[in-house]
């Protein structure tokens, strides 16, 4: 994980680099829909409140449990008590990423949806609501917080989410084998590069033309950062979107030419 210093260092240069998507810099009409009808959209969805209440909720929540993290970040396999409270601080997506996942969903209304880290179920909500007729399958390694992103989704009422406790190393093959075709994947858990190109190319296996691939944390590691530029290289991607904290990968033919966008959010 890069320090604060340089990952701040990086998103200047982002900043700097990116486009906005008005004037110059974005010529693809698909990206340009993109921005304006998903990036852009500050309508407030009743899906916001509801969920946001469940995150202030864990939030204040001091109850323990023990995680083993299967992921970088942390020692592998390391088991260690957390505060509820201090996972819904550190480890999820914020509100203004959880709610554009929300919007890439109702807007190109994914069938079926894959998110790599659970946690405590906040972006999975966002992912069911944004399609109530699709299907989120959502993988979690540590099975304490798995039970309580379970409950979450009862709160809510969501249920279109299959919960699927283990280690993605074996689960994700084990699940994608009912999976026909995979139209939508969030890849927020294991930050790490051979791992994360592993299960890229799994999922690939159950892409098509329309589906959509967003990675987390480009940016926060050199490992990352070797992740995210093979993947732009990979003969399958045609179109990919920087967002500097998630990048989103496209697959379709309408691409003629590979395609890489760096667009400020
Ligand atoms: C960043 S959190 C996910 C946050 C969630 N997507 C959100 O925004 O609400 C990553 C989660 O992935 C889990 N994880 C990491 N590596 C894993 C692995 N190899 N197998 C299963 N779970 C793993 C961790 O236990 C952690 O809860």
């Amino acid at each position: 994980m890069y320090s604060r210093f340089k990952l701040l260092r990086k998103y200047c240069q982002y900043n700097f680099n990116a486009s906005n998507g008005k004037g110059h810099g974005v010529h693809s009409p698909f990206v340009f829909d993109f921005i304006t009808k998903v990036l852009q959209d500050k309508k407030i969805y009743p899906a916001y409140k509801k969920i946001e209440k469940l995150r202030e909720q864990m939030l204040q929540d001091d109850r323990e449990v023990e995680v083993a993290d299967m992921g970088a970040g942390s020692s592998v396999n390391k088991s260690s008590t957390r505060k509820i409270k201090a996972i819904a601080r550190t480890s999820l997506k914020n509100k203004k990423f959880g709610q554009l996942l929300f919007r890439i969903v109702q807007y190109y209304k994914p069938a079926t949806i894959i998110e790599l880290g659970t946690s405590l179920g906040i972006t999975a909500c966002y992912l069911a609501a944004g399609n109530p007729d699709g299907e989120v399958y959502t993988f979690e390694g540590a099975k304490n917080v798995a039970s309580i992103a379970i409950n979450n989704f009862a709160t809510c009422r969501y249920e279109n989410i299959d919960l699927v406790v283990g280690n993605f190393d074996n689960t994700l093959r084990e699940t994608l084998v009912n999976i026909f075709k995979l139209d939508l994947a969030f890849i927020d858990g294991n930050h790490r590069k051979i791992p994360t190109l592993d299960y890229f190319e799994l999922l690939l296996k159950k892409s098509n033309n329309e589906s959509i691939f967003i990675f987390d944390d480009i940016h926060w590691s050199s490992e990352m950062e070797e992740v995210w530029k093979e993947i732009k290289q990979h003969p399958a991607v045609t179109l990919t979107v920087d967002l500097f904290f998630v990048g989103l990968v496209f697959f379709s033919s309408q691409f003629k030419a590979k395609q890489h966008f760096t667009i400020r959010y």
